[in-house]
């Protein structure tokens, strides 16, 4: 694809970064780990959290027409089968004889015509059949058809099933939207590309219902809108791109639907799809449980099936994305001085885990202590913040910059007004970017740092 730049050596340094500083790790990992699962360590949960809460703060808080929902991983079977999750949603499998591979039909090399294994360049493949991905578990006691249920492949069918409930308690009138945040399972045959296609991970979802005439116009919206997010959480525009599904590759009761896409290292894929579903579930829902999923329209007097469009975004796509763009290697000088490569992860200020660090300049000078552990008392009820004071400060500065927090405050003996009254009670301030240091006043620490990472 144009402008596609594969870079393996970038994506595994990312991988390998992300073990060794805590945001991502194997699952499971002591005993050999399980394909396509993962565990957020220590700051990846909290770049996760971050993206989570600023999905949140924007799609419902900073809205009049959108609420909340927190819905169950596992519903009724009666919900999967009337979606058509339980009949189609399948990828076609093939496997491999020669080397048992068990590979998704689409990865399947095509070499003159001729059907071959990517893995061993065998050619003697199945027949390709339907794998359902749904997680199958029972509920209950009895394990048999009765309590067969599916851990949830998409959040949106709570939405779509609880549909009435909110509209009644909410009391929004169309258009409004439910947003949720939840994790989904996928037992996807090829898990790869580190956390992109994983078995369990999140999504973040909202399901905007309006008129059927709103349709194509708030699809537009929402896809500009959703462009609007990514930009505001550090994604440059140029590594996004909207792919415009055709007609074949679009799901059959679907009028319209954008996939919006990264540029990641191993090429470009999707992040979210932003899509107009027309009245498709609802009305499955309706058809089957024989509840009334129709809206009453006050001013015209009629009752129909609101029309939904619905922007799925993924959690740990998004994560992922945020690791690449913000990973950066510069020249920066060490301590005496001389230029050495510096690894940053340049994260907006709102994306990145910890907000600011504090140093005391020695760790064995107490009032330098003292006075750094204050200004961690004073930010702390408004960020993350991080105290650390060993080593020389060049080096914690490094360690800093790797994981991307953007702020470093430094504790000296101006602070303790030793060498000029003047700057008593003031820090060097130290942006992670840039490696500008400025001196400002404690007292105006909190309310400067605030507003940088708002
Ligand atoms: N409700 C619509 C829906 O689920 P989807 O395109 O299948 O649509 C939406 O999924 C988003 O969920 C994707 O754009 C992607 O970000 C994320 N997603 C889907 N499958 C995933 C997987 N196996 N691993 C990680 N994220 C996934």
């Amino acid at each position: 694809m144009a402008g596609e730049k594969i870079d393996n050596q970038r994506m595994e340094k990312i991988v390998s970064l992300c073990k060794r500083r805590g945001f991502i790790f194997q699952s499971s990992e002591i005993y050999g780990g399980l394909n396509g699962l993962w565990d957020y360590g220590p700051l990846g949960v909290e770049l996760k959290r971050n993206l989570k809460n600023y999905w949140w703060r924007v799609m419902v808080h900073e809205r009049d027409d959108v609420v909340g929902l927190d819905g169950s991983i596992l519903m009724n079977r009666a919900v999967w089968k009337a979606s058509g999750h339980e009949d189609t949603f399948t990828d076609p499998m093939v496997d491999c004889r020669s080397c048992k591979a068990r590979l998704r039909a689409d990865q399947i090399l095509n070499k003159k015509g001729e059907q071959q294994c990517p893995v061993c360049g065998g050619k003697d493949l199945t027949e390709p059949r339907s794998f359902n991905l749904m997680f199958k578990t029972y509920v209950g006691a009895t394990e048999d058809e009765s309590s067969v249920t599916y851990l949830r492949p998409e959040t949106a069918q709570a939405i779509f099933v609880q549909f009435k409930n909110v509209l009644e308690t909410s009391r929004k009138k169309l258009p409004f939207g439910v947003a949720q945040i939840g994790k989904a399972f996928r037992n996807e045959i090829n898990p790869r590309n580190f956390t992109f296609r994983s078995r369990e991970f999140e999504q973040m979802e909202l399901e905007y219902f309006c008129r059927p005439e709103e349709g194509m116009r708030l699809l537009e919206y929402w896809k500009e809108e959703r462009l609007k997010f990514y930009e505001n959480i550090g994604i440059a525009r140029a590594k996004l791109h909207v792919l415009n599904v055709s007609d074949a590759d679009r799901a059959f009761y679907s009028k319209g639907t954008y996939d919006i896409e990264y540029d990641f290292p191993f090429g470009r894929q999707e992040l979210e799809g932003v899509a107009y579903r027309t009245d498709y579930d609802l009305s499955q829902h309706q058809k089957a449980s024989g509840k009334s999923l129709e809206y009453f329209d006050d001013e015209t007097k009629q009752k129909f099936v609101p029309h939904v469009v619905e922007p799925s975004a993924g959690v740990d796509r998004t994560v992922l994305a945020l690791i690449c763009e913000a990973y950066t290697e510069d020249e920066a000088p060490d301590e005496k001085g001389k230029m050495e490569t510096r690894t940053v992860l340049r994260f907006h200020p709102r994306m990145a885990p910890i907000k600011c660090a504090v140093f005391p300049l020695l760790k064995n000078k107490e009032p330098l202590v003292a006075k750094a552990k204050e200004i961690i008392s004073l930010l702390r009820p408004h960020m993350f913040v991080f105290y650390d004071e060993s080593g020389a400060i060049g080096r914690r500065y490094r360690r800093q910059d790797e994981i991307g927090t953007p702020f470093g405050v430094t504790v000296d003996f101006e602070t303790l007004g030793e060498k000029d009254a003047v700057l008593r009670d003031t820090v060097t301030l130290r942006e992670r970017d840039s490696m500008k240091q400025e001196r400002v006043k404690i007292s105006e620490l909190t309310q400067l740092l605030t507003a940088r990472i708002a």
